[in-house]
Order: C-alpha cells, then sequence, then structure tokens
C-alpha cells in the first residue's frame, strides 16, 4: 500500500489554467477551542517557511472571562482580519489555510469559510476526545462531504487509549478512520510514532524550535532492530498495529477524497512532532480546488470564465473608514485586477483595482488569481455573504449554510435621534455575518438572532462606535428560528395568521417561524402538513 500521490502540473498538455489549479490546495484546521489550532497552524507554517519564529501566529481566540473586555474584542478582529488567509508554498504547491474564528460564539463564521475550502484538517485533544464543537463542525463538513485528515494532538501527554478514541470519532462524528501513524506510548512514556503505510519509526524528542524530525526505518514490525529502538514497547506495537490492519480498512485516496474514510496522525503540535509528515501527507492527497454548485449547475474550475462567490466580510477597523474587505473565493477562471464583473444579485458590473492577496501574515495587490485563491475585494458596502462575481453569467453558488440561532433578543433603540444611524449599522453588520436580523410586520420590529452571548456585546461596541447608535437588547424566549417553504401559500397565509406573534421575515425576505418550544414546533409540523420547516437555510 502506498500513499499514491497528486500529479502535479507536469504533463506538457495541460493548459496553463489546469497546471495553476493542480498546484492549489485550499483548507482549514477546525478544532474545539484548546485543542491545539494555532499552534498547528504555526507550525504548518514554520514548515512551509512562511514564518520563521515561533510564536508569530497569535490566537484569534477570546479567552474566557474576557467577554466584556472591548478591547480584546477589536484585537480578535484584527488579528482575524490579519489572519483570515495564510498562503504558502509548500513542495511546490501553493496552499492557502483559511483561518476560522477560534470561539465557539463565531461558529457562523466558521460554517461559513467551511463552504470556501476543499478539505479540512481536523485537530483533536488526545485526553479530551471528540467535544461539542468538533461535532458541530463536522456536521457540516459531512453534509458536504469535504474530505478530512484527522490530527491527535497532546501526545505528550496522558491521555485515552488510541483505540478508544478512533472508536469516539467513527461514533460520533458519522465518519470512519484509517489511522496512518500509530503512536508508541503516551504521555511520559511517549516514543514517537510508527508510520503505518512506509515502515519507519519517528522518534520524539520534547523540542518546540527544532523542525527535523528524526527518523529510522526499519524493514518490517518483525525486524529484531525495533525491540533495540523502542524501549520495552515493540511487543504492544507490533499487537497494536496488526489490530489496526485487521479492523481498519486500506487507506485509499479515493475513501477519503469522497469524504467517508479520514486517515488520522498522531503528534504534538507544540512539539513540532508529527506535523511535517503530516504536511506531506496532505500535499500528496489532499483535493485540488473541486468543482462548486450553483442555482443552474456545475461550476468547474478549469472552465475558462470567471467566478467566484463571497464568503466573508470584514469591517475595516478603523471606525471613520465604512469600507470593508469581502473574501472572495475563486471557483473558476482566472481572475484579473481592473476586469469589469458582473454582480449577479444586483445586476451591476464591478471592477476592483486593489484585489489582494494573503501570504502568512502579509498582504499585497494581486493581478491575478486562480481558483482555490482567496482574494480580499475593498467593499463600501455592496456585498452580501453568499454574492456571486462572474465574467456575465447569471449563476448563484450556493452551499453557504445559515443555521437557526440559539439566542434571540429584541433590538430596542435608546436614542430616538439616531434612528438612521442603527438602521444603517444593523443592515451593515448583519450584512458581515455578525448575527442574523428578522423583521416581523406589521411594526417593524427587529430581532436579533445568534448562537452565542458574545455576538450582542460585540454589535452594541460597534453600533456605539462606528455608527453612533445606541441599543439595548430585550431578550425573547425563542427555542429556534425555522424557515417555511410551501407550494400551498393559502396554508401559510392561516399559519402565518394564526401564529402572527412569531411570524417574521429574514434579511432576504423569507417566512420565518420563530418557535417558542421543541413540543410546539412539532404541532406546527403536525397541524400543517403542508408547510415545510427547515432547520438551516442556503443564502442565495
Ligand atoms: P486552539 O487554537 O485550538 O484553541 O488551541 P491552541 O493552539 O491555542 O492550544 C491550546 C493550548 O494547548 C495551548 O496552551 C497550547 O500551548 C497547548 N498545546 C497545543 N499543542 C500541544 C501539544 O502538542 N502538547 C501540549 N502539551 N500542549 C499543547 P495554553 O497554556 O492554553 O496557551 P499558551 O499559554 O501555551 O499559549
Amino acid at each position: 500500500m502506498t500513499l499514491e500521490t497528486n500529479t502535479i502540473a507536469t504533463a506538457t498538455k495541460k493548459s496553463p489554467l489546469q497546471k495553476e489549479i493542480d498546484k492549489r490546495r485550499t483548507f482549514a484546521i477546525i478544532s474545539h477551542p484548546d485543542a491545539g489550532k494555532t499552534t498547528l497552524t504555526e507550525k504548518l507554517l514554520l514548515f512551509g517557511g512562511a514564518i520563521q519564529t515561533a510564536g508569530a501566529v497569535k490566537s484569534n481566540k477570546i479567552k474566557q472571562g474576557a467577554t466584556s473586555d472591548f478591547m480584546e474584542i477589536e484585537r480578535q478582529r484584527g488579528i482575524s482580519v490579519a489572519t483570515s488567509v495564510m498562503g504558502f508554498e509548500y513542495r511546490g504547491v501553493k496552499i492557502n489555510l483559511l483561518d476560522t474564528p477560534g470561539h465557539q460564539d463565531f461558529a457562523e463564521d466558521t460554517y461559513r469559510t467551511l463552504s470556501a475550502v476543499d478539505s479540512v484538517i481536523l485537530v483533536i485533544d488526545c485526553a479530551k476526545g471528540v467535544e461539542t464543537q468538533t461535532e458541530k463542525l463536522m456536521q457540516v463538513c459531512r453534509m458536504r462531504n469535504t474530505p478530512v485528515i484527522v490530527f491527535i494532538n497532546k501526545l505528550d501527554r496522558d491521555g485515552q487509549n488510541p483505540f478508544d478514541i478512533l472508536d469516539e470519532i467513527e461514533q460520533k462524528l458519522d465518519i470512519r478512520v484509517r489511522p496512518i501513524t500509530w503512536p508508541i506510548g503516551m504521555g511520559k512514556e511517549f516514543q514517537g510514532v510508527y508510520h503505518l503505510i512506509n515502515n519507519r519509526i519517528f522518534f520524539f524528542k520534547p523540542n518546540k524550535q527544532k523542525l527535523e524530525d528524526d527518523v529510522t526505518e526499519i524493514n518490517s514490525l518483525d525486524d529484531p532492530l525495533l525491540d533495540t529502538l523502542v524501549d520495552g514497547h515493540a511487543d504492544l506495537l507490533r499487537e497494536e498495529a496488526e489490530l489496526v490492519e485487521g479492523v481498519y480498512e486500506p487507506f485509499e485516496k479515493s475513501t477519503y477524497r469522497s469524504g467517508e474514510i479520514a486517515p488520522v496522525f498522531f503528534g504534538s503540535a507544540l512539539n513540532n512532532f508529527g506535523v511535517k509528515e503530516l504536511l506531506d501527507t496532505f500535499i500528496d492527497i489532499a483535493p485540488t480546488p473541486a468543482p462548486r454548485t450553483t442555482d443552474m449547475r456545475d461550476v468547474k474550475p478549469d472552465e475558462d470564465a470567471f467566478s467566484g462567490f463571497v464568503f466573508k466580510i470584514h469591517a475595516n477597523l478603523d471606525p471613520r473608514h465604512r469600507d470593508r474587505i469581502a473574501f472572495l473565493r475563486v471557483c473558476s477562471g482566472k481572475f484579473e485586477r481592473s476586469k469589469n464583473y458582473l454582480h449577479v444579485k444586483q445586476g451591476k458590473t464591478f471592477k476592483f483595482s486593489n484585489p489582494t492577496s494573503f501570504m502568512a501574515n502579509d498582504k499585497s495587490v494581486i493581478d491575478e488569481a486562480y481558483p482555490g485563491d482567496i482574494v480580499g475585494l475593498y467593499d463600501t458596502g455592496n456585498f452580501r455573504i453568499g454574492d456571486t462575481l462572474t465574467d456575465g453569467e447569471k449563476i448563484i453558488f450556493k452551499g453557504i449554510p445559515t443555521f437557526s440561532p440559539e439566542i434571540f433578543k429584541e433590538l430596542v433603540n435608546t436614542d430616538p435621534m439616531k434612528a438612521k444611524q442603527l438602521e444603517k449599522g444593523i443592515k451593515q453588520l448583519t450584512d458581515e455575518g455578525v448575527a442574523q436580523l428578522f423583521t416581523q410586520q406589521p411594526g417593524n420590529r427587529r430581532i436579533i438572532g445568534t448562537v452565542g452571548e458574545l455576538q450582542f456585546e460585540v454589535i452594541q461596541f460597534r453600533l456605539l462606535h462606528e455608527y453612533g447608535a445606541s441599543c439595548r437588547f430585550d431578550y425573547m424566549n425563542f427555542y429556534k428560528a425555522v424557515w417555511i417553504t410551501t407550494d400551498n401559500p393559502k396554508q401559510l397565509q392561516e399559519f402565518s395568521d394564526q401564529k402572527y406573534r412569531n411570524m417574521v421575515i429574514d434579511k432576504y425576505g423569507n417566512p420565518v417561524f420563530l418557535a417558542e418550544s421543541e413540543w410546539l414546533l412539532k404541532r406546527a409540523m403536525e397541524n400543517f402538513p403542508d408547510l415545510k420547516f427547515h432547520f438551516s437555510w442556503e443564502v442565495i
């Protein structure tokens, strides 16, 4: 069994566009907070030569207890802008690593970012195993069959038995696994990992700075050398490796690429251990930019005509400048600076004279970008998350999900003189995806829905500092927001009349039912069989 490699643009017949596509890997690292995402990101950048020193990548998580510290929110926002995309080159491949927020209150932002990647690396803490946020993030990956590589981290600490962790991953994350490396001991006993496919032993030496691995190749596990190399663990390793081969199916690139099987690596990001193996395998197996679905047809990356979509919008940190950066994923063709492109939703053309690319912590203006690349576009308020840009074709990319918020509060204006500013501010902040806005008619009552409390503080702070508007939030006791579609408008009208206190429209004018409890939602579903209730919604 071998890890078959990607063919990197060597064939002579390939078009220049195809060569660029084959060179690219666009992915995100996801994890429950504290599993080691920031540390692994930094180590990948170190191996990729994109940064020179450890400590250069700042954690973008808001530490617990800092929720009222607005400077912390701004600091975090600054880091998020700087690290939204970290591009680097490794072994002739252009890697685009998309950052995801470290705080679970910003999970929506992560879900949207996942729509712009072609694969993910999932980091799991070997002591904690699968955690709540891991499950939620993986649900989103499973919806799209995004290929996943698992990195089980912190092997330098005592953790769970590796077989137990793998079982837990399979059960809770609904994906089959295939270990590629296997740990030799753990915690104080941790000696290294054995590469199950190429029979190499990587010896662990705690070291936060050193990037070289100490590797020894053996012929097979029967090699008597093993007994001298791994102190007291040789027989256990032989036994476990045999069990692995018996229990888990052989690694196939195709089942990884279709999202059915996740290859698993063990290591310690903090100690640079197992990271290079992970990166090398990633380069070999991770998919190149994949086709994307639109409302009309699937768009292939090698089509000549340019197309792309906006998956993230970031406000400028300077409150005096309202401009924002819209992050666009290129899906097909070549994006060019100062060329006119159609903003499909608005039916208008735009050109961008300063499109930005991101290489590690550096931003620079680019002349062109290719499928898989992320381009930062300066925006004065024309973009919303999910917007499509094309060479002229009227298509809209799908796949940016909106999930029901978990906390609902009514937005109350506390300064009637600043009603206009509040209106504008809340529109722009919700365009950025900070929270969801629902409006109740008649009365124009505005209800803000979020997944965490933190967003309310962010909104209040930013409304005041960037728009000069002050507001209050009144808690509302709703359980879920569900989107309604139907072929029976009469029944929808009947439902809306009956439930007028719970009916609102979202930003796009879609009818949404705010259910007070699971039981009431179930009743509504039973009593109105022609209505379809959706727990997530695609921004199209
Ligand atoms: P996150 O982005 O997923 O939230 O996690 P992050 O990388 O910030 O790591 C969380 C904590 O776990 C950090 O410690 C980090 O040093 C530690 N860590 C990461 N990888 C390993 C590993 O392989 N082994 C061990 N033992 N620890 C690891 P912290 O004390 O919270 O932060 P810091 O003060 O070290 O920055």
